[in-house]
């Protein structure tokens, strides 16, 4: 594929991913999964520190105890999987730095699931109740959580969203 196709690719899979709150009943498969964890753990890193770590979430009585500590109950409920996603202080250096890390992380990992047909959402709300979603898990205190990201397949293709023109975006460009 020439780079100008590739770039195509690209910035239409980029385009098109879409927060995706509702899924069939179907299962997902746990290669699918990894493979998306994969992806997220090729992000770039401060000093390559790769400080996310993740959980991976089928029990459904789990699934339910961390629903519980989200508005977003439904979504995470309907989820074949849930994914949180943590930042491990014991291989962070700089916290914004490592924030921004695992951000990328969780970009790629989105931008996975949707390459492979699958729908996901990264839910930052849970993270009024971050220590207790860490606690369900029996997951030590150094292991703070960034996001829980559901995945499921999309059950409509409905999602729209928007973008601000560029124009408003570059601040400056001389
Ligand atoms: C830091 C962050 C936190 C978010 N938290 C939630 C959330 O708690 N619940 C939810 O439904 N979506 C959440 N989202 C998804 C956003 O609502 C969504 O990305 C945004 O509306 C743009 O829509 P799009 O992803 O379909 O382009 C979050 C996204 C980010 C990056």
């Amino acid at each position: 594929m020439s780079q100008l196709d590739q770039a195509a690719v690209l910035h239409e899979l980029i385009k098109s991913r879409r927060s995706v709150r509702h899924y069939e009943e179907t299962s997902v498969d746990r290669a699918q999964v990894l493979a998306a964890l994969e992806a997220a753990s090729w992000a770039p890193s401060g000093l390559n520190n790769q400080p996310w770590r993740f959980a991976v979430i089928w029990d459904g009585a789990l699934k339910d105890a961390i629903a519980g500590l989200t508005r977003y109950a439904t979504t995470l409920r309907a989820a074949a999987v849930l994914v949180p996603v943590f930042m491990d202080a014991s291989a962070g250096y700089d916290r914004t730095k490592d924030c921004q890390a695992v951000g990328a992380a969780l970009q790629n990992l989105l931008l996975s699931c949707h390459a492979q047909g699958l729908g996901a959402v990264w839910i930052g709300e849970i993270l009024k109740n971050k220590d207790r979603v860490r606690e369900l898990l029996e997951l030590p205190e150094r292991l703070e959580l960034m996001a829980v990201v559901a995945i499921g397949y999309p059950a409509h293709g409905r999602q729209q969203s928007h973008r601000k023109p560029l124009e408003e975006l570059i601040v400056c460009e001389k």
